[in-house]
Parts: C-alpha cells; structure tokens; sequence
C-alpha cells in the first residue's frame, strides 16, 4: 500500500488511472470501514482510503481533540483488506490557508434530525468531502463508498453530487454490526463496559419502532408520534438520553404522519453516559 502525505504525492500515484474507488475515513478504523473498502475493490480500478479527522465537522466542546488516532494500526487493517493507497495528509495540508470558503448544503436536508443537534455538521462534512474529491478525482470520475449508518450523510453526499454534477457515483455498504447488532462506530470505543452491554439497546428500539410500522402495514390507524415518543421514554427509563428517535421518508427525511407506500427509515441517535450513539433501519 503506498501512502501519499500531500496532495501532489496523491495525484501524481493516481495519474494513470481511470477510475478510483474511494472510501474516506477519520481513521480508528473497524470492521465497517474495511467492509467498505473490500467494495471500493470490487469497484474501481485502484482502491484508495483517506484518513484525515476533519476539524470542521466537531462543534466546539464536541471529541475533535479525543478522537481516536490510531495510524499504525489502521494502516495494517488497510493492508489486510488490500487497499492500494492511502492518502493521509495533516491539517496544514489539506487546510494550508484557513477554510473559509465552505460549502452549505441544502437546510432542508442538513439543518435536521443531526444538524438540529449538531449545526454546522453537514457543512464540515460537505466541505471536506468535496475537497477530499477534488483531491482523489483530479484526473478522472470515479466511485466512492459510504456507510448506510451514516444515513442522512449519505443522502445529503449523493444530492450534492447531482446538483454539483460531480463525476463520482456514491456507493452504498450496508451497516456493519456486532454479533449483539450494536452499530460498529469508532466512538463504541468510548463505552464503558456496563455501557457496551447497554449500547445495543439504541438498536433494538429502532427495531421495535420498525417492526410495529411493518406491523401497522397501509391500516392508516398507526400513531407515528406516539410510537416515536414511547421509544425515546423506553431508552430514557433506562439512563439514556435520547436526541431524537423518529420515522422519516427515506427519499428526503421528511417526517411520516400516515403509513403510505413510500420507503421509511427508523433514524435514532441518543447519548449513553458521554459518548453520542447513532443508528438507522430501513423499514
Ligand atoms: O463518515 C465519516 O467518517 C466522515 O464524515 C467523512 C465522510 C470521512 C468526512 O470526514
């Protein structure tokens, strides 16, 4: 695996390719993320990770300076799945001047559910993305690969794609879970024991809430409200406090108030002692 530092070193690696597939990360990687690198080398002609932690997607007090840097060994991880280059560049090179210029994404899409807790996350996240593939997808289109757990990223991503017309197709891996079905994240790594053992339960309500919209069908008497209400109580009753845990449009995240035929997705996010947990279903 080669790794390039600086984005000259990058791009002169990828020049003699036509299509990179790509999988950008913030390191401390898992299972998740090598699952995604096993498709980005299905998928392209060279498979490159980035590992960059971007300071422009934490609010203040949020774990930018806590979160986990384990270089060494996520450079292992990525060689055992294969992966052909690593771009990890430090903050004075991929922010050499201060980021003033940002991209703001849609309020409709980034203003809710993560953004409401967490404002201005999406504009990080957008605007380091968009340089991240300025970076990789200098001389070519290509492929780049994200996480379903990050549901609401990934919808926001692929409508910037289109609306940017960005040459790079998003590709999709399905969520990766521990055999109790907690959501791999690098912030699991924060939990206590006592914690880990509970964390599944952020899962399970969201599986409940989906099994009873499932159960409810098109019968048009399935309180939405009330089921999203007694899901966020079942996990505060137990030392939880929950942001939100709530039925939405897969298509734009807009709130559900009847049971149609368009597909929903269960989204939940709620913090267990310090550390923030979030997760999605498709229903
Ligand atoms: O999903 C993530 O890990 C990050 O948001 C991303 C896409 C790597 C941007 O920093």
């Amino acid at each position: 695996m080669l790794i390039a530092r600086t984005v000259a070193e990058l791009r002169q690696h990828l020049s003699p390719f036509k299509k990179p597939a790509f999988v950008p990360t913030m390191g401390n990687l898992h299972e998740g993320h090598l699952s995604l690198m096993r498709m980005a080398k299905q998928l392209g002609d060279i498979s490159v990770a980035s590992i960059f932690v971007n300071r422009l997607q934490f609010l203040p007090g949020e774990d930018f300076a806590s979160y986990p840097r384990t270089f060494d060994s996520d450079c292992d991880k990525l060689r055992s799945v294969g992966c052909d280059l690593l771009f990890a560049p430090d903050e004075a090179e991929l922010y050499p001047q201060v980021q003033s210029f940002k991209l703001l994404p849609d309020p409709a899409l980034a203003d809710i559910l993560e953004g409401q807790f967490r404002p201005g996350f999406f504009t990080g996240v957008c605007t380091v993305v968009l340089k991240l593939f300025h970076c990789v997808f200098a001389h070519s289109g290509g492929v780049a690969v994200f996480g379903q757990k990050d549901f609401q990223q990934l919808l926001i991503l692929r409508r910037m794609m289109t609306q940017l017309a960005m040459p790079v197709d998003i590709v999709t891996g399905a969520t990766t879970r521990a055999p109790d079905g907690l959501a791999l994240s690098s912030r699991n790594g924060y939990l206590s024991a006592d914690e880990r053992a509970e964390a599944v339960q952020l899962s399970m309500a969201l599986n409940q809430l989906a099994q009873s919209v499932r159960a409810a069908g098109g019968s048009g008497s399935f309180d939405v409200a009330a089921a999203e209400t007694a899901a966020m109580s079942g996990l505060r009753d137990r030392g939880w406090q929950p942001d939100y845990i709530t039925l939405r449009r897969q298509s734009d995240l807009s709130p559900v108030t009847a049971i149609g035929t368009d597909p929903l997705v269960v989204l939940g996010a709620a913090r267990l002692g310090k550390t923030r947990l979030i997760d999605n279903l498709e229903v």
